[in-house]
């Protein structure tokens, strides 16, 4: 039987996981709850998808009452806590909670406590992917907690939202969130390693395209991908895909999380004060890729390309 679904959080990633619940599940009973701190995005949204497929709810309350499974991506630890908070005074006997956000595994047990205490079932389901793959329903998701609860999601993943799961079944939801906060040291470092080797290439006299041409051949994917962003300027022009607050979040929560377990991450502090010299420079409205700029100012080049 459909369940019936509300999406809490519609920022990058939360927009598109909603357009593609919408468009391609056969699991989902219309309408879906939308719900958005700023409700202006949500009744955009609405009008994007198509105001008879979805319903836009004024307050978090409103938005799960009536719900089966009950979705939330929002942007930092504190931000999910509230909405948890919020969500957890009405009665959410049988719901299914599942958290795409990106936290620390302490907030996530947290959060999997106060499900358990109101009688929900709830599964940590952090992604992997850019606001592009959350558009094409091509993340990868990381579903983790009681397996019974991660059946009820899996309908939703692959084909729907994601293009694979990593799945930890009957593991404690924290789990996930350490594997995603280990994940993104990747991204965080591969950025860093980007931004000091195109000044680098330009200013020995090597050139940017023909680094691009090494990048592209070695390198494709998520190297390519962010080479490309910062030569065309994006981390400026556009606005952000992967906001600088996020990223810098990423990198303490990942440095905190080794040094807990005596390991240091010495490759994500050298992102993080390349994402804290960015987000001086240029605000919150920097992005990961803005690494660029503050390593290009710093090399004594403009921070724009
Ligand atoms: N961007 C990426 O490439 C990416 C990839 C994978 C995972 N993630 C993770 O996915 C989550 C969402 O990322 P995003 O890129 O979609 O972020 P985003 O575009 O910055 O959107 C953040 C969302 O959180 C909401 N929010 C912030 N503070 C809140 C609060 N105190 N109470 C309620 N809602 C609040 C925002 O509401 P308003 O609209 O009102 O500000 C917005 O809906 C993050 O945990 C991020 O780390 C991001």
């Amino acid at each position: 039987m459909p369940s019936k679904l509300a999406f809490l959080g519609l920022g990058n990633i939360g927009r598109g996981i909603a357009k593609n619940l919408v468009a391609k599940s056969k699991d989902a009973e219309l309408p879906l709850i939308l719900w958005n701190r700023t409700k202006g995005k949500a009744d955009e949204l609405s009008k994007q998808i198509g105001t008879s497929k979805t319903q836009v709810a004024s307050t978090v309350e409103e938005a799960v009452l009536p719900s089966d499974i009950v979705w939330t991506c929002v942007g930092d630890d504190k931000a999910d806590l509230a909405v948890y908070e919020a969500a957890m005074a009405v009665d959410v006997k049988g719901k299914l909670f599942v958290d795409c956000s990106t936290v620390h595994p302490e907030t996530t047990d947290r959060i999997t406590e106060m499900c358990k205490a109101a009688g929900a079932e709830f599964v940590a389901c952090p992604v992997f992917g850019p606001p592009a793959a959350a558009e094409a329903g091509k993340l990868i998701c990381v579903p983790s907690g009681p397996k019974a609860s991660i059946d009820r999601l899996l309908p939703f993943t692959i084909d729907v939202i994601a293009r694979e799961n990593i799945i930890f079944a009957d593991a404690p939801p924290s789990k996930s969130s350490l594997l995603k906060i280990t994940g993104n040291t990747f991204i965080l470092t591969l950025v860093s390693n980007l931004a000091e080797a195109l000044p680098f290439a330009e200013k020995s006299g090597l050139g940017i395209n023909e680094l691009g041409q090494f990048i592209k051949l070695m390198l494709p994917g998520a190297y390519d991908g962010y080479f490309e962003r910062m030569k065309n300027g994006d981390y400026y022009k556009k606005e952000p895909g992967f906001t600088v607050d996020l990223a810098l979040k990423d990198a303490n929560h990942a440095i905190k999380l080794a040094e807990d377990c005596g390991v240091k991450l010495q490759g994500v502090e050298v992102a993080r004060g390349h994402l804290q010299a960015a987000k001086d420079i240029q605000g919150e409205r920097a992005d990961m890729a803005s690494q660029y700029g503050a390593v290009r100012k710093e090399s004594g080049l403009p921070y724009e390309v």
